[in-house]
């Protein structure tokens, strides 16, 4: 008999037996789990492939072999892993251009417009399956919602660079080393993108902010909590310092 184990999110407690994980599910669960399934019939295999509910309504996933970590050590601060994040997420994108949603899906994010892609949502490293310095994988598509590729990428390049002022305790480069690590991210991800990304970063950022207020308000306790621990003092420091710096990181694109 497997045993059980158990990981801790931000959010979730995840339970692992064997190659497939149970996490608790939300209303969006049945449209992620048709992504989940369009994405592997795409051919694409860096997320976890859908196996239904458990007994007690959990969702079943299978297990992507790797590590995940919560914060950017310095072992990950390498090229290899900003550019292999960026691959992964352009991969992933270009994968869901062919995913029709249903008009009655219910997506925890709002749709937003232009919806050119399937956007994670929250494409981070702490939702981001990492195996010999390599990112493989992304996991945790509870936010995953239609929008335009810049809206992810702001917000996965704010995580990965990261574009964090430094207050934030995990911030870490001056200014000119952010935008040089934006810029790879954004050649890596290929053509599409380019220094409009940095612009997109507040808008992103303000945008999880009103969210999370929004969502506490209605009673979310998650987001209460999230709160309550300065996340979104957080997010606003580092929406001041992207706005700041802007020019700055804005000119690594013409390096
Ligand atoms: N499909 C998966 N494959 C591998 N590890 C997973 C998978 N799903 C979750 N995990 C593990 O569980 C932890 C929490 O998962 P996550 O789904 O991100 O929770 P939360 O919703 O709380 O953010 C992750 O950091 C990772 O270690
Ligand atoms: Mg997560």
């Amino acid at each position: 008999m497997t045993e059980w184990q158990e990981f801790r999110g931000g959010v979730n407690v995840v339970r692992r037996h064997g190659n497939v994980v149970h996490r608790p599910a939300s209303p969006a669960t049945p449209a992620i789990h048709r992504l989940l399934q369009h994405l592997h019939d795409q051919g694409f295999h860096g997320a976890p492939e859908p196996r239904g509910f458990d007994p007690d309504g959990n969702e079943v996933l299978t297990f992507l072999d790797g590590e995940v970590h919560n914060a950017l050590t310095s072992e990950l601060r390498t090229p290899e892993l900003l550019a292999s994040a960026a691959t992964l997420l352009r991969r992933f994108h270009d994968a869901t251009v062919t995913f029709r949603p249903h008009p009655d899906d219910l997506w925890l994010f709002p749709v937003r417009q232009p919806t050119e892609v399937m956007c994670h949502g929250d494409a981070a490293q702490y939702n981001c399956v990492v195996k010999d310095g390599a990112a493989v994988g992304f996991i945790d598509f509870d936010t995953a919602h239609p929008g335009p590729r810049v809206w992810d990428i702001a917000y996965a390049v704010y995580r990965f660079a990261p574009l964090q002022g430094p207050d934030n305790p995990e911030s870490f480069g001056t200014p000119q080393e952010q935008g040089r690590r934006v810029a790879a991210f954004c050649r890596a991800y290929g053509p599409g993108v380019g220094a409009e990304v940095v612009d997109a970063v507040p808008d992103r950022l303000q945008a999880l902010v009103d969210f999370m207020r929004d969502q506490a308000a209605q009673g979310n306790e998650a987001f209460r909590q999230h709160i309550s621990e300065g996340h979104t003092d957080l997010y606003e420091a580092d929406i001041r310092h992207v706005r700041a710096h802007r020019d700055t990181l804005r000119a690594a694109f013409e390096l």
